[in-house]
């Protein structure tokens, strides 16, 4: 059988998927948006081999946790469509580091569901991917995907798949992406989600929700940036008053993702277009116009408890490429 490596870059929610109507299936409570983010990449080679007695999958290196597991899980997904048994050899890396709010289920699962499809001989289309990918993580549903990126609010695992709405070469945004901690979080996405609602911001959220969505998806048409950040950093701290208010509370910053959300602020009193969004991590996503990357680069790196900074610009859809991990 054909050995397949996928390269698929992660995403970064504008409006966020918070909380699930079915846990089993991933559908999401509410419609959300997204940037794909050329740069913040998962790269997953899958190969079916007879003689394999079980899967063989390692992920940065490592053979055994958690993450392992739910691979093994989505792999059986994809065996029962294709029809057979067949044990898998997988690798996967992420270029950036995982499980720290930077959305690498998304591009790992994006990955690995075009990978092992392609792998078991499966032709599938973007819609069909984007379901297979949901039932291995939420986010990844809209990594499959480029550009910018919806994902439709179904009731049923048919409906509930994401497309592009515009492509990359619509609007060059960047991305400073901003790691204060590399070391994984203490709670993860799929937990939380469970938590939402709990808080008693969560109603009121959703009930706005789709309005909101409306909201960014014009701003994102008619390029107004000043329009999108504002909306997208408010969405930020209202899904983080969500969290902080939940039983048990999910307290996500941590000391340098408040420098970072201070530096921002002071550098757009100065006339620099940058707002911040941040997802279930201590890690933060800039989002800037090209004429500002370099400069928010440099006062961003700068401070005191910031470990790193990657660059990001709106990315396309996964991609198949030669070169193999194996
Ligand atoms: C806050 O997709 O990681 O990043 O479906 O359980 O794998 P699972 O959850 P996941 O949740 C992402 C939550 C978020 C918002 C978003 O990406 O839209």
């Amino acid at each position: 059988m054909r050995k397949v490596t996928i390269k698929a870059s992660a995403d970064v929610a504008l409006v966020k998927y918070w909380g699930k109507k079915d846990e089993k299936l991933r559908l999401p409570e509410n419609g959300s948006l997204s940037m794909k983010l050329e740069g913040i990449e998962t790269t997953t080679t899958v190969e079916f081999r007879e003689g394999l007695a079980k899967d063989d999958v390692k992920i940065d290196g490592e053979f055994k946790n958690n993450e392992v597991r739910r691979v093994i899980k989505h792999l059986d997904r994809v065996r029962d469509l294709a029809r057979f048994n067949l044990k898998a050899k997988v690798v996967s890396v992420n270029n950036f580091p995982k499980a720290t709010g930077l959305s690498s289920s998304g591009s790992g699962f994006a990955a690995l569901t075009m990978a092992a499809s392609r792998a078991a001989g499966l032709d599938l289309d973007e819609k069909d991917l984007s379901i297979l990918a949901r039932l291995g993580s939420g986010s990844a549903c809209r990594c499959v995907c480029g550009g910018f990126v919806e994902w439709l609010n179904g009731d049923s695992s048919k409906t509930s798949y994401a497309k592009t709405i515009l492509s990359k070469k619509h609007w060059d945004i960047r991305d400073v992406v901003v790691v204060v901690e590399s070391k994984r979080k203490s709670v993860s996405s799929t937990e939380g989600h469970n938590y939402s609602g709990t808080s008693l911001l969560y109603k009121e959220r959703q009930k706005r929700i789709e309005k909101k969505i409306k909201k960014v998806k014009l701003a994102i048409r008619e390029k107004e940036f000043g329009k999108l950040g504002k909306l997208v950093e408010a969405e930020a701290l209202e899904f983080h008053s969500v969290l902080l208010t939940s039983d048990p509370p999910l307290l996500a910053w941590y000391p340098g993702t408040v420098q970072v959300m201070h530096e921002v602020l002071k550098m757009r009193e100065e006339g620099v277009e940058a707002y911040f969004t941040i997802s279930t991590g201590f890690n933060v996503h800039v989002l800037t116009l090209p004429i500002f990357e370099e400069r928010v680069k440099k006062r961003i790196k700068r401070l005191a408890l910031v470990e790193d900074v990657l660059l990001a610009k709106v990315g396309g859809k996964p991609e198949e490429i030669e070169k193999h991990l194996y």
